[in-house]
């Protein structure tokens, strides 16, 4: 074994341009005080029935990723993923499964080819012992002789691998993995499937809400949620306090005995809305946003609990300060100046439903809003 820095072994560009690959490997060795010790090849004789069987035990689980992978893929795109209520004992159990179908199918497809490139590792790559000694090699290689060794040791990495003449592990692992890669482009590509400018005046498009009244006139009251989804409790000004807040969702007089209606009023994601109601100091200093000047009945004001940064609820309202703020990346908006942004990500305002009470004394929206609500358009304007 040599000790210290042996430059004189290094070969001169003559000897290097004529190694062999196998010199150049035991050199590239060499320079790091690696000896292989052992490199055993774990098919000595080719072509056996039980090299033959490992072989297919590994295209098999590439072939089960493919199908999860398609699975995954089809579950995407035509699962009913559309919310059912629970009454509707067909149309929800097929929808509770969405979710776990996604997860199952994209876990299985991951599993598999994870399981396949093991089985793989462990049947046909040689398995190498080597010995490295401490602070014992031949010293820095000159450029070309550290690529044409690094060189040698890719190429008879891959050799030995014996990746090369498997075609069928290829043609599997390759499906496998193309299928694992096409569902990861579906994910952010599904989204925009359903196009938001088709039937814009819809109850169910990006533009509106659950508080666009469904015929003109209709009295939309706002309504809070009790935990009881069945119970209809209304709201009135005198409900709140000077500087409390209250989440309220929409609420039909046509729902009233529709349990269905009144579960779905709570749970559509675009409903909840945020009453606040200033204190009177503050009301007097409130700054209000061109066009919106009557969008709310006195102290009170309305604003969208989706926030306008990536959605999240902005569910917390600061009293002192009259701030809104939203947990999911500490946006903050000022309530006193139409909730506008005033710290954090958000670059928009949150939208503002026009508000004002019925002569029943209930608190009513007097129209949806008159913007896109959260995220949804990049069209927006503020
Ligand atoms: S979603 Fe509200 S700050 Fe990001």
């Amino acid at each position: 074994m040599s000790s210290g820095n042996e430059p004189d072994q290094r070969p001169t560009d003559e000897e290097l341009a004529a190694m062999s690959r196998e010199e150049l490997l035991r050199l590239g060795g060499k320079l790091d005080g690696v000896e292989i010790v052992e490199y055993e090849d774990p098919w000595p004789v080719k072509g056996t029935k039980a090299e033959k069987r490992a072989e297919r035990v590994v295209a098999l689980w590439f072939l089960l990723a493919a199908v999860a992978g398609v699975a995954f893929f089809v579950a995407l795109i035509w699962w009913p993923w559309q919310y059912e209520p629970p009454s509707n004992s067909d149309g929800y159990f097929w929808y509770s499964l969405y979710t776990p179908v996604l997860g199952i199918t994209l876990g299985v497809a991951v599993l598999a080819i994870s399981v396949g490139v093991l089985v793989y590792s462990k049947k046909f790559i040689p398995a190498e012992v080597s010995v490295q000694q401490r602070s014992d090699n031949m010293g820095k290689g000159s450029p070309e002789l550290d690529r044409k060794t690094f060189v040698a040791h890719l190429a008879d990495a891959g050799e030995r691998s014996t990746i090369g003449r498997r075609s069928m592990i290829k043609r599997s692992a390759g499906l496998g993995a193309g299928v694992l890669g096409l569902g990861a482009v579906a994910l952010p590509v599904a989204s925009f499937i359903k196009n938001p400018w088709a039937d814009a005046n819809g109850p169910d498009s990006l533009a509106h809400t659950g508080w666009q009244p469904e015929f003109p006139g209709q009295i939309v009251y706002m309504r809070r949620h009790t935990g009881d989804f069945g119970e209809v409790s209304l709201v009135r000004p005198e409900d709140l306090d000077a500087g409390g807040m209250e989440t309220v969702f929409p609420f039909r007089e046509s729902e009233r005995d529709d349990h269905d209606a009144l579960v779905h009023a709570l749970k559509r994601s675009d409903n909840p809305v945020m009453l606040i109601r200033l204190r009177p100091d503050d009301a007097e200093q409130v700054i209000k946003r061109k066009g919106q000047e009557d969008f709310n009945y006195g102290d009170y004001y309305a604003y969208t609990k989706i926030c306008s940064h990536v959605g999240c609820p902005t569910s917390l309202y600061e009293q002192q300060t009259n701030r809104i703020l939203c947990p999911c990346h500490q946006s903050q908006f000022n309530a006193l100046e139409y909730a506008k942004p005033i710290f954090g990500p958000a670059t928009r305002a949150l939208a503002q439903l026009p508000i004002t009470v019925h002569s029943d004394g209930y608190l009513i929206a007097r129209h949806d809003f008159i913007e896109p609500i959260g995220p949804g358009y990049w069209e927006r304007k503020s």
